[in-house]
């Protein structure tokens, strides 16, 4: 790549398609395009802003090697990819992208949902097998939706835009969250239950939407999935490390559970072969956001922030500050 001279916004991801070659920033500032996974992060002084994918790290590390930086404009809603603490440590301002990819998770998020109840992955096994013997009354018979519970597991923004999927298609929903939501009552009919364990145990399906944190981290262990209602669903669209893989592709094994549909892993790319072979198992990578019109947006928002806050004004969509 040809040495670029001046102020720099560095773009730690295949973004060109959504940027355009160039994109315009405040001060006549230069992109650096750094295509992830190939190497490390550059470490440089003239670097003022940090686009990078959920899937680039930006610790303690990361951000000595960019003592000029003022702003990282994560290209995703969660940014548990990012060391805060570090962040407010050096002064750098810290966005994501809500709002601009909700409809495209929820919709993903509801595509699972349907895939598992109706048992898609090994229907779509039978048929391309081309040993299909013909229509037959008990066929693969899947779980109807209509009247069973969902619970959604927080009822942040995507959480609510699944409850109001879920109940155009009769579902009765259920939310477990810090605080109650008026949007998921409202918007879904939710009702708030008071613990994961009365959640647990009245949803025929649960639907995944915290973020990770080291509180959410392994919240759907052994335990928790054991108590699950008999040949229940699991759903999970919001980050892997919420759920202990290992138990969960037991509880499929055993068909304890009745199936799960999976867009997120606890370490990406990998995606356990058990997981994969799992007929009950729908797995997807990491697709909650890939439609063309959330990725532009998701684009247009986190540039909006770097030249917001290059040009001294408020980030529009920081994350709250570790200390808060
Ligand atoms: C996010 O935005 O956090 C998603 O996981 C990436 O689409």
């Amino acid at each position: 790549m040809a040495e670029i001279s001046g102020r720099l916004v560095l773009v730690a991801g295949e973004l060109h398609d959504l940027s355009g070659p160039e994109p315009e920033w405040p001060g006549g500032r230069r992109t650096l395009f750094h295509p992830p996974g190939s190497s490390p992060l550059p470490r440089r002084a003239d670097v003022d802003a940090l686009i990078p994918l959920v899937s680039q790290t930006v610790g303690e590390l990361e951000l000595t090697g960019l003592p000029g930086l003022r702003v990282v404009a994560n290209y995703g809603v969660g940014y548990d990819n990012i060391d805060l603490a570090a962040a407010e440590r050096a002064a750098v301002v810290v966005t994501n992208t809500p709002d601009v990819l909700t409809d495209a998770t929820a919709d993903l998020a509801m595509t699972l949902v349907l895939a598992a109840a109706r048992r898609l992955r090994e229907g779509l096994d039978l048929a391309r097998s081309g040993e299909w013997g013909g229509w037959h009354p008990t066929q693969l018979l899947g779980i109807g939706l209509g009247g069973r519970v969902l619970g959604i597991l927080g009822a942040g923004r995507i959480g609510t835009a699944t409850g109001r999927r879920a109940a155009a298609f009769g579902m009765d929903v259920v939310y477990w969250s810090r605080s109650r939501s008026a949007a998921i009552e409202a918007e879904a009919g939710g009702r708030r239950v008071e613990s994961l364990g009365d959640l647990l145990s009245m949803a025929d399906v649960v639907s995944v939407h915290l973020p990770f944190t080291p509180a959410t981290r392994h919240l759907l262990d052994a335990p928790a999935l054991a108590s699950m209602k008999p040949g229940a669903i699991l759903v999970n669209t919001a980050r892997g490390s919420v759920v202990e893989q290992s138990a969960l592709a037991a509880a499929l094994a055993s068909g304890r559970l009745a199936a799960a549909g999976l867009d997120v892993f606890e370490n990406e790319p990998e995606i356990p072969a058990v997981l994969r072979s799992l007929p009950n198992c729908v797995v997807l990578p990491h697709l909650g956001s890939a439609t063309r019109e959330a990725r532009q947006a998701m684009w247009d928002l986190a540039a909006a922030n770097v030249r917001a806050v290059l040009s001294g004004e408020s980030a529009l969509t920081p994350v709250p500050a570790a200390s808060d």
